[in-house]
């Protein structure tokens, strides 16, 4: 609680705080003393004959309003509440949370280790492991992939058959350890405007056996090993180290219609993974690598696409 740019702030807070105490006391004392005005109406009447009664309040009630009033001053004295008081107990809720964590972590860490010294490919094929995993990826990642892992609009899916940045395990962990910045320069200008732009469109849209325009297609074609090979290759099957991705397969991180892929080469795009490993820990990261892994199903399969 010691936010506060002055003293001022905290004495803003304390002392309307304790004010408002003493005054509840005063004010309810001085009631109870003037006993003399019980059994009189107050002079309010409703509905014609509804009067309203100056009577004491219970006993009972008043006593409740005392033990509030008690409650109250323990709780301030104890925990933190007055302006930059810390309270006796020294509780605060950054603490608390660290004392969760610490115990979690003794709970969980020899888990976490022991699966950290074990290769991924074993890792995966546990199914305590995968469980472990998947609670991992609905707190930490599912924000970005979606619960599903099956990724949005500039948020790769995971359960596909195509990795930006290589599918085996081993790169999955690094991907996930490091992060990941995928960068495609805008190509309006080189192109030469919006028509050079159409026509790149039209032979992404043939590399990926889609319908197109021959005829554009063809002149965009004629540009592909000038601007875009150095990065998606001659085949066009992209280049893992540094995320730029096939597009022959019609699998679209950015939309496959003929519309975005206009805008993804005429404005460019940029994808950021963040780096986890200072924020989750290396065991951590192996259990969720191992878990993503794990999702497109057959695991020997894509180990070594592309
Ligand atoms: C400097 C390297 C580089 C060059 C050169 C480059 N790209 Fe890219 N391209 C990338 C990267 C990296 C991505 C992925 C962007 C991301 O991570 O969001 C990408 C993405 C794309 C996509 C989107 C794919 C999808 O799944 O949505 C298309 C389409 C594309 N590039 C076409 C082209 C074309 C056409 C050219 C040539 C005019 C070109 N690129 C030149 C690096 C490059
Ligand atoms: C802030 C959003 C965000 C979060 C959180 C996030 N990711 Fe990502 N992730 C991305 C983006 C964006 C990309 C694509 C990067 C690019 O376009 O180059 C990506 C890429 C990846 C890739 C590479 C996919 C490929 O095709 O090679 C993997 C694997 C991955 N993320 C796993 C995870 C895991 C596991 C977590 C949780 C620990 C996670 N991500 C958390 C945004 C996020």
């Amino acid at each position: 609680m010691s936010d506060f740019v002055s003293g001022y702030w905290s004495w803003f807070i304390t002392v309307p705080t304790v004010a408002g105490i003493v005054w509840l006391l005063f004010f309810t004392r001085s009631q109870s003393k003037s006993g003399s005005t019980d059994g009189e109406t107050t002079g309010h009447v409703w509905d014609e004959d509804l009067q309203e009664y100056n009577n004491p309040l219970p006993l009972w009630w008043r006593n409740l309003f005392y033990l509030t009033i008690a409650f109250g001053v323990v709780y301030l004295a104890l925990y933190p509440g007055l302006g930059s008081f810390p309270g006796l107990l020294g509780w605060t809720s950054k603490g608390e949370y660290e004392d969760e964590v610490r115990a979690a972590d003794a709970q969980f860490g020899p888990i976490y280790a022991d699966f950290l010294q074990q290769d991924l490919e074993k890792v995966a094929a546990n199914k305590d492991a995968l469980r472990i995993g998947e609670r991992l990826f609905v707190n930490y990642c599912a924000s970005c992939h979606g619960s599903d892992a099956r990724g949005s609009r500039g948020f790769p899916n995971l359960r596909d058959t195509e990795w930006m940045y290589g599918g085996d395990p081993k790169a999955i962990e690094t991907t996930i350890l490091n992060g990941r910045q995928g960068v495609m320069p805008a190509w309006e200008i080189p192109l030469g405007g919006q028509d050079g732009v159409n026509a790149m469109a039209e032979y992404v849209l043939q590399l990926s056996g889609r319908e197109y325009d021959a005829q554009l297609a063809a002149i965009g074609k004629e540009k592909y090993p000038q601007l875009c090979i150095g990065c998606h290759g001659p085949e066009a099957k992209g280049n893992p180290a540094i995320g730029a991705p096939d597009l022959t397969n019609n699998i679209w991180l950015h939309g496959g219609s003929r519309q975005s892929i206009r805008e993804t080469i005429g404005a460019g795009r940029m994808g950021r993974m963040p780096a986890h490993k200072d924020f989750l820990g290396e065991a951590k990261v192996h259990l969720l690598a191992a878990y993503v892994a794990s999702l497109t199903g057959d695991y020997e399969t894509f180990s070594d696409e592309r």
